[in-house]
This record gives structure tokens, sequence and C-alpha cells, in this order.
């Protein structure tokens, strides 16, 4: 049976208003990684962080998927086969449209007590005052992965690759790893790949084919062809 492995990265969202995080004008250029994206910064200043990550729960929350998550959705639901989404994205914008993806890097919508590990639903607005619901420690953070942390699922997506016949990755930078290294894990599989995105990465010489452009269009094109639609 065909299997199909889609990782995708912020250019997927960019068409919902959500910003990238390393085009001109991203997350990283108006704010320091090492100051919201990391154990030592949330150390630092945990009313900066969640600042932060207020603000772009609520950007995501007043956010819709584009026409791409809809397709990736349509996608996972007609395909004959298995359609596994892998995503870096936080915005929660794939169950949005309909679909089901793994979080490797977390979710937005999701709170971590730093202090017994449980998880529940984000309030809206977090700070240092939101209590555990489990352990009433004020140790609430944002349940994201930061650099320097392990991302989440990892062995379940090794698994996914190892037998995928098909890997995509879509308005992804392929800057960050795991998920860069994913096209390789494929390749090894023996899989065709494909990189959907505005323009060539670093990583796009990995993919055996690549459609460059805004991924409301690039990805219900493709998504189409894969269902033996129109082309
Ligand atoms: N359609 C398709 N691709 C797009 C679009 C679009 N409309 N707009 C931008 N892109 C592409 C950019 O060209 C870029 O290659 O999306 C990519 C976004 O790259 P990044 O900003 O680096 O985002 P991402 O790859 O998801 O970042 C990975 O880095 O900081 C961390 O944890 C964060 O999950 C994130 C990870």
């Amino acid at each position: 049976m065909d299997k199909i492995v889609i990782l995708t990265g912020a250019g997927l969202s960019a068409e919902s208003g959500l910003g990238t995080f390393r085009d001109a004008g991203g997350l990283w250029a108006q704010h320091r990684i090492e100051d919201v994206a990391t154990p030592e910064g949330f150390a630092r200043n945990p009313g900066l962080v969640h600042d932060f990550y207020n603000a772009r729960r609520q950007q995501a929350a007043e956010a819709a998927p584009n026409a791409a998550h809809d397709a990736l959705a349509r996608l996972q639901r007609d395909f004959a086969g298995d359609v596994v989404i892998v995503t870096q994205n936080v915005d929660g914008l794939h169950e949005r449209a309909g679909a089901q993806a793994i979080h490797m890097h977390g979710e937005l919508a999701r709170a971590l007590c730093a202090v017994c590990d449980h998880r529940w639903d984000a309030p809206p607005q977090m700070d240092t005052h939101t209590p555990c619901p489990a352990c009433q420690a004020h140790a609430a953070r944002p349940d994201v992965v930061w650099f320097g942390e392990f991302p989440y699922h990892m062995e379940e997506i090794s698994d996914h690759l190892a037998n995928c016949t098909l890997f995509a990755s879509i308005g992804t930078s392929g800057n960050v790893y795991p998920a860069a290294g994913f096209v390789q894990e494929a390749l090894y599989a023996g899989a065709e790949t494909v990189e959907l995105n505005l323009e060539p990465t670093e990583i796009s010489r990995a993919f055996h084919s690549r459609r460059i452009g805004p991924a409301s269009r690039t990805v219900p094109a493709w998504v189409d062809q894969l269902l033996g639609g129109a082309t």
C-alpha cells in the first residue's frame, strides 16, 4: 500500500496570515531566539516568553486554514493509501481544516507543567501565575519544543519514514534538524521525494522534484494529481 509522509512548515500557514520564521521580516528578525524559544530564555524571563506565545496563540486562533491546508485534509481523507502529516507548525490549522497531524514541535493550544510534565488545554493567555491543574505549581509553559529540546514523536515519525513510498516537504526552509533530515531517511527507504516551497531551499537538491510557488496554488494542484484528477 502506498504511504505518503508529508512534512509541513511555517510556509504552509503564511497565506493564512501567520508569519514565517526566517523570511525577511519573519519572527526571528523581530525576536531573539535565545530570549523566547529556549529553556534558558524562559528561566530568565518567563513573562516575556508567555507574552510572545500569548500573541502567537491569539494570531493562530484568529487565522483560518487556507487552500493548502484544505487540500492536505482532502488528500488524507480520499487517498487510497496512508497519508501521514508531520508538522513543525504549532498553530493547529491542520486540525481546523479537518486533517490529523503529528505535532513534532508541540502545539500553542496546549500547556505543559515544567514541574510534573502534566499537559492540558492552554487558556488563551498564560502567565507566571497560571496553575497546573494536576500539581498546582505555578510553572506552566507553552507545550512547544524549544531550541535545545527534543522534538516529540520521533520514533513514530522515523517508523513512518522507513515505510513511506512518497515524501513531501511543504513550506519549510530545511534549516532545523531533525526535520531537515527527513528527506534523507525517506531516500534510504527508497521513497520518491518532492519539495513544495515558495523558493528553492538549502536542501532542495536532495529531492527528486520541486514545485515552486505559493502553497495555496502548488499544494491543491499536487493533491489533484495524486487523487487522479486535474493536473
Ligand atoms: N508557500 C510556500 N512556501 C512558503 C510560503 C508560501 N506562501 N511563504 C514562505 N514559504 C517558505 C519560505 O520560502 C521558507 O523556505 O516557507 C519556508 C519557511 O521557513 P522557516 O521560516 O524557516 O519555517 P520552518 O521551516 O517551518 O521553521 C522550522 O524553526 O524556529 C523554528 O520551531 C520553529 O518549527 C519552526 C522551525
